[in-house]
């Protein structure tokens, strides 16, 4: 890779090195095999050639218990090889960290929205501070697109309807490309963004220049009063609904005798089709905000949810000042 004719994007992230050691592996193998092969055709073709009309033709060979089990047992190793390798960069890439500084994305069409939990949105633009491993949960308004960091090696569906995941940790300060890829309609090739890594104190300072509109959790909060969920999920459970307190991460049942587990896609099932699992003992009344709350809004509403079950337990972690690499 010459630095004026540059075929792969850098590295900044720290499963970036790894997918492409495997990557590399990959091709590797693949070069081998191929120039082994199509070399020893011709050079077989050219020694074996018939060299004259009268030759005659050599008897064809059978057996060869040696060389059937070589052509078997290398190709199965390499295989194995692949998988192992594989497995273990795709665990490391589907496998936040529990440290993790969580982000939420929705996708439209064509923009990125990002919110941190401190409550800065932005547009098209992440900021995040290096070192640190960065949890996104996305979804989207409208269509399939896909989260994609080439300098973190890093690509994933944001799908309607649901919540997926992804992280990355990114490892040096910069400012890099953001890409749908996913093509989502007719300005896909515009929905493009860039992800800014900042050292530890420059991103404190942008956090602390950021809006005064409160924390995702406190504008969920906000929410809840407004869309006067508050009045039957009331705290103390004398409402017609559960109390949603302390709610997250548990396992409830519900009427039918099933158990679910409530977690963000859980929670924003019951917010837009509430008829579909009914906390038992409780009567299937809650009308649905199926159109009523943006993407946006069910977020704020999962976070508040979230963080008062938090609250209880443990302080939200504050952000570890690590030494800047
Ligand atoms: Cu969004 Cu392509």
């Amino acid at each position: 890779m010459g630095s004026s004719l540059q075929l792969f994007p850098e590295q900044a992230s720290t499963v970036a090195p790894q997918v492409d050691a495997l990557y590399f592996f990959l091709i590797g193998v693949a070069i081998f095999f191929s120039v082994l092969i199509a070399g020893l055709v011709v050079v077989f073709a050219v020694k074996y050639r018939r060299r004259s009309e009268q030759e005659p033709a050599p008897a064809p060979a059978t057996g060869g218990t040696a060389l059937e089990i070589a052509w078997s047992v290398i190709p199965l190793g390499i295989t194995m090889v692949i998988f192992g390798w594989g497995a273990s960069v795709f665990f490391k890439i589907n496998r936040p960290p529990d440290d993790a500084t969580e982000i939420y994305v929705v996708a439209k069409q064509w923009m990125w929205k990002l919110q941190h939990m401190e409550g800065q949105r932005e547009i098209n633009e992440l900021h995040i501070p290096v070192g640190r491993p960065v949890r996104l949960k996305m979804t989207s308004e409208d269509v399939i697109h896909s989260f994609y960091v080439p300098a973190f090696r890093t690509k994933h569906d944001v799908l309607p309807g649901r919540y997926t995941q992804t992280w990355f940790q990114p490892t040096k300060p910069g400012k890099y490309h953001l890409f749908c890829a996913e093509y989502c309609g007719t300005k896909h090739s515009g929905m493009i963004g860039w992800i800014y890594v900042m050292d530890p104190p420059d991103y404190q300072a942008w956090l602390s220049g950021g809006t005064a509109e409160g924390s995702l959790a406190s504008r969920g909060d906000k929410l809840f009063q407004d869309l006067a969920c508050v009045n039957c999920h009331k705290k103390d459970g004398s409402g017609r609904g559960p109390a949603l307190e302390d709610l997250f991460g548990k396992t409830i049942e519900i009427e039918g005798g099933q158990k679910v587990a409530v977690d963000e896609q859980y929670l924003r099932e019951s917010i837009l089709s509430p008829q579909a699992k009914i906390a038992k003992g409780f009567q299937p009344i809650m009308p649905t905000f199926q159109g009523l709350v943006t993407e946006d809004q069910l977020l704020q509403l999962i976070e508040y949810i979230k963080a008062s079950a938090k609250k209880n337990e443990k302080p939200t972690p504050t952000p570890a000042r690590k030494e800047a690499r």
